[in-house]
């Protein structure tokens, strides 16, 4: 069989990242989240300060596929951290920088070059993996992707209510779009998939059959 690179992006809590990770496992594929990777810069940069934008070369990011995809920073798992108040509210700004998106779109092409990675962002149909044979633009109601978050805070344990996380949401897409280097936007090629009426299971099962026939 012919392996094909996907790319899935979209706005905040569109459920980008469930549906990546299941649909990397269908295929036999590789799930690649490019915003653990930008969360993982922004740890750093909160512990270590600016400086560190200068020398990301000494900076290792790392997924670990066994216990749920562990994303480690310098060795060090850094998987609850990176979902942190802190590094949520902070993560639009540091993606913001030049330097930082150079070094980790570089990074996510090397990942995609062998093919069979599903990967998942605000920049790979556009900058990371234009060539990708299947992208996805996914969209949801700002109402839908709060509860849906709202969900997943409750289970591990976080106290943000809705109208706190609507406002988060809102903040970092219009961060996230309006910035200069490789805004989110859709690309061209990309099919467009609201999902605010459909079931994980549906949106799962469209974007395989898409898959499918490229495969
Ligand atoms: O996907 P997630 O919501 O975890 O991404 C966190 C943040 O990382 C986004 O809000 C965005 O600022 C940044 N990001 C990005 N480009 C990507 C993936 C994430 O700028 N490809």
């Amino acid at each position: 069989d012919k392996k094909i690179n996907i790319a899935i992006d979209g706005p905040a809590a569109a459920g980008k990242s469930t549906i990546s990770k299941r649909v990397a496992e269908r295929l036999g594929y590789i799930y690649i989240d490019t915003g653990a990777m930008y969360r993982a810069v922004t740890l750093l940069y909160i512990e270590k300060g600016k400086d560190i934008i200068d020398s990301l070369e000494d900076v290792e990011i790392t997924f670990k596929r066994e216990d749920g995809n562990r994303v480690l920073l310098n060795g060090r798992d850094v998987t609850e951290e990176i979902r942190s108040e802190s590094v949520t509210s902070k993560v639009s700004e540091v993606s913001s920088f030049e330097a930082v998106r150079s070094y980790l779109v570089s990074m996510q092409q090397k990942l995609g070059l062998d093919k069979g990675v599903v990967m998942d962002g605000r920049d790979i149909g556009t900058t990371v993996l234009p060539d990708a044979e299947l992208k996805v633009f996914m969209q949801a109601s700002p109402k839908v992707r709060a509860e849906r978050r709202l969900a997943e805070e409750r289970a591990r344990g976080s106290s943000i209510d809705l109208e706190q996380l609507t406002a988060q949401i809102i903040k970092r897409d219009e961060l996230d779009m309006n910035r200069e280097i490789s805004p989110l936007v859709k690309a061209e090629d990309a099919v467009l998939l609201d999902t605010t009426d459909m079931t994980i299971a549906e949106v799962e099962d469209f974007i395989l059959e898409i898959a499918q026939n490229k495969i």
